[in-house]
């Protein structure tokens, strides 16, 4: 799906300059879900604009099946952003005077489908995060669990390929959280979506298969907790799919690195 070499970003701030990312190298697989932590300022954002097309690289390929989105022309991007990708925010980020079926409409109209076509398409994305009986609702009488879940319907609703997310869960109590976690588990399950979800919850980032770190905006790799990778992969490819070779070490506490070269036990 994305294929991302010597990926930097770099921020003039007046006299100032912000490397954002120093050198990104980044494979995501068609169907993976690779979770991204990592401390406060140190480029998940950053990335993930770069992931989405919102923002272009200061140098390096940001190959998206085949396109690479740095050198594409604004319109072609555009584009691409409104098939393909669908973004999830902390903030939700919904039109706070239009209804959840408004907000959710809105992703289907530079897709040119008709007006008939969207309110269907988008009746049915509602329908299926469990607010089919709250359509009319606008954002503020909404809790925050649910304003996520219409702005999961309205990133899905164009069925991308991939989704986005950026702390989705920021905003959220824990049981919300568990929640709106478990709808994106389906949804990526069912749908055969690529994930890639930025989080500071190590609850969170430990449900995807790959756990990547972002620090000083570069990026390393995590070895996930062996059961849950397993269980995710035999849940979205079947078990005949699991991979034959040693199983993965266990899972890390937050902050450590895994080792370089690991000694194998015995
Ligand atoms: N538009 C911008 N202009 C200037 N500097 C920026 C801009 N966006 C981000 N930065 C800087 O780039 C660095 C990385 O920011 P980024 O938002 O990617 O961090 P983050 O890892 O997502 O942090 P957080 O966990 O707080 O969301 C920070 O030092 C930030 O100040
Ligand atoms: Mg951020």
């Amino acid at each position: 799906m994305y294929k991302l070499s010597g990926v930097t970003k770099n921020y003039a701030k007046g006299r100032e300059n912000v490397a954002a990312l120093r050198g990104v190298d980044l494979v995501v697989e068609d169907g993976e879900w690779l979770s991204i932590q990592g401390p406060t300022g140190h480029g998940k954002s950053t990335l993930l604009q770069i992931l989405g097309g919102l923002d272009r690289p200061s140098s390096g390929i940001v190959d998206f099946d085949g396109r690479d989105l740095a050198q594409l022309r604004e319109a072609e991007i555009t584009r691409v952003r409104a098939t393909s990708i669908g973004f999830v925010f902390q903030t939700f980020n919904l039109v706070p005077t239009l209804s959840a079926q408004e907000n959710v409409e809105a992703a289907l109209v530079p897709l040119h489908v008709s007006a008939a076509v969207r309110r269907q398409r988008a009746a049915v994305a509602l329908d299926a995060v469990g607010l089919g009986d709250r359509l009319r609702h606008v954002p503020g009488e909404l809790s925050g669990g649910q304003q996520q879940r219409v702005a999961i319907a309205r990133a899905l609703v164009k069925e991308p390929k991939v989704l986005l997310a950026d702390e989705p869960t920021g905003n959220l109590d824990e049981d919300t959280r568990d929640e709106i976690i478990g709808l994106l588990e389906t949804m990526w399950r069912e749908r055969g979506l690529t994930m890639v979800l930025v989080t500071h919850d190590s609850a969170v980032a430990r449900r995807a298969q790959r756990i990547g770190v972002m620090k000083n905006g570069r990026l390393s790799f995590r070895p996930p907790a062996r059961a849950q990778a397993a269980r995710a992969q035999a849940a979205h490819y079947g078990p005949s799919d699991l991979p034959a070779g040693p199983l993965q070490p266990p899972d890390l506490p937050a902050g450590e690195e895994p080792p370089a070269d690991p000694v194998p036990a015995g």
